[in-house]
């Protein structure tokens, strides 16, 4: 176990309880989501020699931790690094903020921008300027691999997302980036992603209604 007192991000138990609080407050399938992208991260890292498995066990789990305060879209950016950053841990602060952003351009992504003018400009310029890391890209990808309901196809979740919240005109360079992140780690696996996550072939078939945003 590599965590110690100094780290940017929690421990496993406390990210775990964090989440579980999180549920409480926001119910929803983001939650099962949660887990299994920070289920992914650790698979992947496990076979490259440059990652820690449980570090990005409990940074795919942080990532979304900004829905905490309710059914948001951008805001849930925010209010995770706000959050996290309220605790110290710097490191989780930074996947929510860089989860989102494969393509590194605020404008890239499609959901709606429900923050203030300050927050706007504060996202924006964090991620104009930050240089990311392997632990970027491995939330950035696995975020795409990971549903409530376990690990798909990339093409699968592209699609689901984009029925729920629209396309706009990068998001052919936001597929194409999360496919340039996941051959990236593939070179460093040895192997395909899909052969270090149990029953892709099942959960990629599983049709199940889509799910929205109750009406505010
Ligand atoms: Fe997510």
């Amino acid at each position: 176990m590599s965590y110690d007192a100094l780290s940017k991000y929690p421990n496993t138990e406390i990210a775990e309880i964090e989440l579980r609080i999180a549920g409480e407050l926001n119910p929803g399938p983001w939650i099962e989501h949660s887990i299994n992208t920070g289920l992914a991260a650790k698979y992947i890292a496990s076979k490259c020699d440059n990652l820690d498995p449980e570090k990005a066990y409990i940074l795919g789990v942080l990532h979304d931790i900004g829905r905490r305060v309710g059914i948001v879209s951008q805001r849930h950016i925010i209010e995770g690094y706000n959050y996290c950053m309220g605790k110290g841990w710097e490191e989780a602060a930074r996947i929510c903020m860089t989860h989102s952003f494969m393509v590194q351009n605020v404008k890239a992504d499609v959901g709606e921008w429900d923050v203030s003018d300050d927050d706007y400009a504060f996202i924006n310029q964090y991620i104009e300027t930050i240089t990311y890391d392997d632990y970027d890209r491995l939330m950035q990808l696995c975020d795409s691999l990971a549903t409530a309901n376990g690990f798909c196809l990339l093409e699968k979740r592209f699609v689901d997302v984009h029925r729920r919240y629209g396309v706009n005109e990068y998001t052919i360079a936001r597929w194409n980036a999360v496919f340039d992140i996941k051959e990236f780690f593939e070179n460093k696996m040895g192997c395909s992603v899909y052969e270090v996550l149990p029953n892709v072939k099942e959960t990629s078939f599983i049709d199940v209604p889509l799910w929205k945003a109750p009406p505010k």
